[in-house]
């Protein structure tokens, strides 16, 4: 028994008004209340990001959805666990679940939910137009325009992944494994793993890459096809954000994306296309070389990308942006 989704995460910000506006211009909505504020996908009842008020940028807290019988094998595994506790629940979130700690202080909630209906996925709430597309033999789009209006407001659908960093990537995948019951899905050169739930799902819910310090990476959003990620991203160098990394295509998990840098030096990304694995028999974890695991095509990665930025202090506005703006 495992998770069964990726429920939500727990950032803390020193600037939380200039966190939510970041994540409002990148699509979603929120609602402050008291020192925090709770983002949301349009059309979907469930918390996406839950930011509270802090010093430094910290990962405050994952949360996880399970069934009745997924929760108490949890609560059995952490008790057979020398890499996990259970702890109080956060007073500032008040989630219900049981609260983990794992080896290296990284909180997680673990409550019993059902992933929320969405607008994405692989079975939306709302039924979608196939994606058109002309490839040779393949012409699905005639007497009608492909490239969409300018003005398309991309909409980021559901919560897809998070990327963490950790002091030790065989810690972290046995946590996740023996204790959250995740399956391992790729790694790459023994630097970084891929995992996800068990019974259907994205490639991968969570990611680790191993640093000196653990810490928040990136957290991903599906929007509806490549357009929508170019787009998006496009979009917020615009409006003045910084650049992450992007448009690229991944070669593990395979998705387009676009990162960008949101105002405490962690990054938001738009993905869409990403490899789901319904079937697990049907799956076998491989170790692929960094050179072609790591992404098929795309600007090359800024030096900043892989860096940890985990306790950051300062807070950076949005500049000036503009139409055309690219870096
Ligand atoms: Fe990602």
């Amino acid at each position: 028994m495992a998770v069964r989704h990726f429920h939500h995460l727990g950032l803390s910000v020193p600037d939380v008004p200039v966190q939510k506006t970041f994540y409002e211009d990148f699509g979603l909505i929120g609602e402050e209340k008291d020192n925090q504020a709770v983002m949301r996908c349009i059309g979907r009842d469930q918390d996406q990001i839950v930011l509270t008020e802090g010093a430094e940028r910290q990962l405050h807290h994952i949360s996880y959805g399970a069934t009745e019988e997924g929760l108490a094998a949890i609560k059995k595994n952490i008790d057979s666990s020398e890499l996990a506790k259970e702890i109080d629940c956060p007073k500032e979130t008040p989630y219900e679940g049981i609260w983990i700690e794992d080896f290296e202080g990284n909180v997680l909630n673990v409550n019993v939910s059902e992933p929320a209906p969405s607008k994405g996925g692989r079975n939306p709430s709302i039924p979608h137009e196939p994606f058109q597309a002309n490839g040779p033999g393949h012409y699905t789009r005639v007497n009608e325009k492909g490239s969409i209006s300018y003005e398309t407001k991309p909409e980021p659908h559901r919560l897809g992944h998070i990327v963490q960093f950790t002091t030790s990537l065989e810690k972290k995948m046995a946590f996740y494994g023996d204790v959250m019951g995740l399956k391992l899905t790729d790694t790459c050169e023994g630097l970084i793993a891929f995992m996800r739930p068990p019974g259907g799902s994205d490639h991968h819910t969570v990611a680790f890459l191993e640093t000196d310090k653990p810490g928040f990476h990136h957290v991903s959003f599906e929007v509806d096809n490549v357009d929508h990620v170019g787009l998006g991203g496009q979009g917020m160098l615009e409006k003045g954000y910084r650049n992450g990394w992007g448009l690229g295509r991944h070669a593990l998990g395979s998705n387009f994306f676009w990162y960008i840098r949101d105002p405490h030096d962690g990054l938001c990304e738009y993905f869409a296309d990403i490899d789901y694995i319904a079937d697990d028999d049907a799956w076998t974890a491989k170790d692929w070389p960094m050179d072609v695991g790591f992404y098929l095509w795309g600007p090359n990665p800024p030096e900043e990308f892989g860096m940890n930025y985990e306790g950051a202090k300062t807070t950076t506005k949005p500049g000036s942006g503009g139409k055309g703006a690219r870096t």
